[in-house]
């Protein structure tokens, strides 16, 4: 019986970006898709998007920077797909501010974790377990090329990146064993929403870059969409580093 369920996939961030390159790919790869962001207007064109390719999408708007509206965007998911099974989890919603440490408030230390670990944490533990229970399942978790390499000026998002990768790991060994693979997709610079006001301090960045550009979304969400697919079947705790070779050459 539970095989003729409808299969969700939940993306958070799919208001733009790599998460909505993501979710429309997932819709494609025959998921029904949770739309997830802050901004009504988006999530409506990404729900759009995916119904104009002949897919089925809900939007289900929460600030992942409040706990409280992490754990109702669970409850409104469980309520709005009823007898569906979420079998799919990509905590992509992430960022956060470039300030040094001394000026890194507290409350922005805060909602930076917030964010980009504690949302996953919730997300996880609220859906990995029916994962397990049916003996299937993937979870990819977004990080960055800032999860394994330091620049000056953004060490909370650094930390709770990192934090994130960690997470990758221990999940994998939570609920590996019952079908749930878990993996991460470490971008570089992709050019999206996120850092469209500070483009001019990328020059630098692509001068010792491989691939000579920045990424665009869909880049990403083909990595995310490979390791959630069963050709990514044997791959677990892994990260997939999408930075067009950046973390792999120094500079001579
Ligand atoms: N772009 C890059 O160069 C780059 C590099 C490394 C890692 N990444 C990571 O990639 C992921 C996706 O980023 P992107 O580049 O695709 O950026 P983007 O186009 O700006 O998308 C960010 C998404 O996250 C959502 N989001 C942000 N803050 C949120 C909050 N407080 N509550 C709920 N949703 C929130 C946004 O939704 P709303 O706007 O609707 O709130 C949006 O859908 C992030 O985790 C980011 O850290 C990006």
């Amino acid at each position: 019986m539970s095989e003729t369920r409808e299969s969700w996939a939940v993306v958070t961030g799919s208001t733009s970006g790599i998460g909505r390159e993501t979710a429309v790919g997932l819709a494609e790869d025959g998921f029904a898709v949770v739309v997830c962001g802050r901004d009504h207007d988006r999530a409506e064109e990404t729900v759009k998007r995916i119904e104009a390719a002949g897919g089925k999408a809900i939007a289900v708007l929460a600030d992942l920077t409040d706990p409280a509206a992490v754990r109702a965007l669970v409850a409104e998911v469980r309520e709005r797909i009823g007898d569906g099974t979420v079998d799919v989890l990509v905590n992509n919603a992430g960022g956060g501010e470039f300030a040094p440490t001394e000026a890194t408030t507290e409350e922005r230390f805060d909602t930076t974790f917030t964010l980009n670990v504690k949302a996953p944490y919730i997300l996880t533990g609220a859906f990995a377990p029916g994962m397990a229970d049916r003996g299937r399942g993937a979870i990819v978790n977004v990080g960055s090329l800032s999860t394994t390499m330091a620049a000056s000026g953004t060490s909370a998002f650094q930390a709770a990146k990192a934090a994130l990768s960690m997470l990758t790991k221990s999940w994998t060994a939570e609920y590996g064993p019952r079908g749930v693979r878990v993996n991460s997709v470490d971008p570089g610079y992709v050019l999206t929403r996120v850092n469209e006001h500070i483009r001019d301090m990328f020059d630098r960045y692509l001068t010792d870059l491989p691939a000579g550009r920045g990424a665009q979304p869909e880049e990403v969400a083909e990595a995310i969409r490979f390791l959630i697919s069963p050709k990514a079947s044997y791959i677990q705790g892994a990260t997939l580093t999408v930075d067009g070779g950046k973390n792999s050459v120094v500079t001579m």
